[in-house]
């Protein structure tokens, strides 16, 4: 099947890059010339990367890059069997292009879109013949990360979704089909990992070193949320926080922190400008954190416990299974654990009556307890 992908900026040029170390004939199609030139460059030097570690033989990276063509022009993507979108995330230059999409392809040609935070249903309403779109959600790096999110909507054809599922586990990726919701499984569940953090920062009861060094630490969390934060960029973290809390209308579990909104305004981005809530210039003094293990301990348990009701509720709600849950957690973003597994490990009783302290601490709706982990226990 010859697989176009729009957009060659990060994402596309990865999902590019996979689709033909997969063995297929890939389109590559972005409007400005420079990106696409700059996704051949990037390519070849990741490819020579590879044969210099002996992962691929040179022949193999010469396949690879002539299975790739370049374009400017949609029309390039008539021959495709599907085309996998990643341009800008904003709707109405979604609903362009998808439009303009539909022209050049053929009718049982699957539209997906990468997008990371709009509706898969708002995307196809764009199209005439929109049982063909769906989600197919990348983590960066496309080729490396093992997880892939399907998403169907509710106006897509089951044999599209289908098709879809087993083409990306053609390419080896572990498979969550999840609803079409905000956030789908991985940026909804995720959320505590950050705001819970914030907040608990916020109250004064550790600094970003602190809660840094008790997530890894204690929790066993490969990045702290200050350190992640920094590196996916406070001013994309935010607006990412920003959006689910919109589309949650507003459910205060996902209410957004002043203090990332501060650091974002400053331009403290992170890693990227050089500043975010850890300085990255040269010489810069490392804060060096509390090592206290009691307070340690008390800030995993509270996150954690954020995280797990977070999973229950997206089990709950039907986003996705249990299994699925866990494995978007693990494969996604690295989680040691996967979030359903870990509540049966500590006891869920006890992840129950951590909630309901902080939900009687501080009368506030964020920390209500999910029904269906109240259910698992009286199970
Ligand atoms: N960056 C990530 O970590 C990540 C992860 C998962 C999903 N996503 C999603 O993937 C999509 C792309 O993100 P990215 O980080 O690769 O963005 P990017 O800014 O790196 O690249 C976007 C590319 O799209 C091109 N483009 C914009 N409008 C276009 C149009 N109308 N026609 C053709 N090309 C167009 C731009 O020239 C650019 O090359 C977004 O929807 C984003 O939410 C991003």
């Amino acid at each position: 099947m010859v697989i176009g992908v729009l957009g060659a900026g990060t994402m596309g040029a990865g999902i590019a890059q996979l689709a033909a170390q997969n063995g297929h004939k890939v389109i590559l199609v972005d409007k400005q010339e420079v990106q696409l030139k700059k996704a051949k460059d990037q390519l070849a030097l990741i490819l020579l990367k590879l044969i210099d570690k002996h992962k691929i033989t040179s022949e193999k990276a010469n396949e690879i890059q002539s299975a790739i063509t370049y374009s400017t022009e949609l029309s390039a993507f008539s021959s495709c069997g599907i085309i996998i979108e990643a341009i800008l995330e904003q709707l109405d230059v979604k609903h362009s292009a998808f439009e303009q999409l539909e022209k050049v392809v053929s009718k049982e040609c699957i539209l997906a879109s990468n997008t990371s935070s709009l509706s898969i249903a708002s995307i196809g309403g764009a199209l005439q013949k929109a049982d063909r779109v769906l989600g197919i959600h990348f983590f960066n790096p496309a080729p490396l990360m093992p997880l892939v999110e399907v998403i169907p909507a509710v106006q897509t054809n089951v044999s599209f979704l289908e098709q879809a599922v087993s083409l990306m586990k053609s390419w080896d990726k572990t498979v969550v089909v999840c609803k079409d919701t905000p956030g789908f499984i991985v940026n909804r569940v995720a959320r505590p990992f950050y705001g819970e953090a914030l907040r608990i920062y916020e109250e004064g009861i550790a600094d970003f070193a602190t809660i840094d060094w008790a997530m890894t630490e204690i929790g066993g969390f490969k990045m702290g949320p200050f350190t992640l934060m920094d590196y996916i960029g406070n001013d994309v973290n935010y607006a990412v926080t920003t959006s689910i809390f919109e589309a949650f209308y507003y459910d205060p579990r996902f209410k957004p922190s002043f203090t990332q909104k501060r650091h974002s305004e400053a331009g403290f981005f992170g890693r990227k400008s050089g500043r975010g809530y850890f300085d990255y210039s040269e010489g810069a003094i490392i804060p060096t954190p509390v090592k206290d293990y009691e307070l340690g301990q008390q800030i995993v348990d509270r996150i954690l416990a954020m995280l797990i009701n977070e999973a229950y509720d997206a089990v709950f709600m039907q986003v996705a299974t249990a299994e699925a849950v866990d494995l978007a957690m693990t494969k996604g973003v690295n989680y040691p654990k996967g979030l359903i597994q870990w509540s049966k490990e500590i006891g869920t009783k006890e992840i129950l009556s951590r909630l309901e302290k902080l939900f009687a601490d501080y009368g506030e709706d964020r920390y209500r307890p999910n029904p269906l982990l109240r259910k698992e226990v009286l199970h």
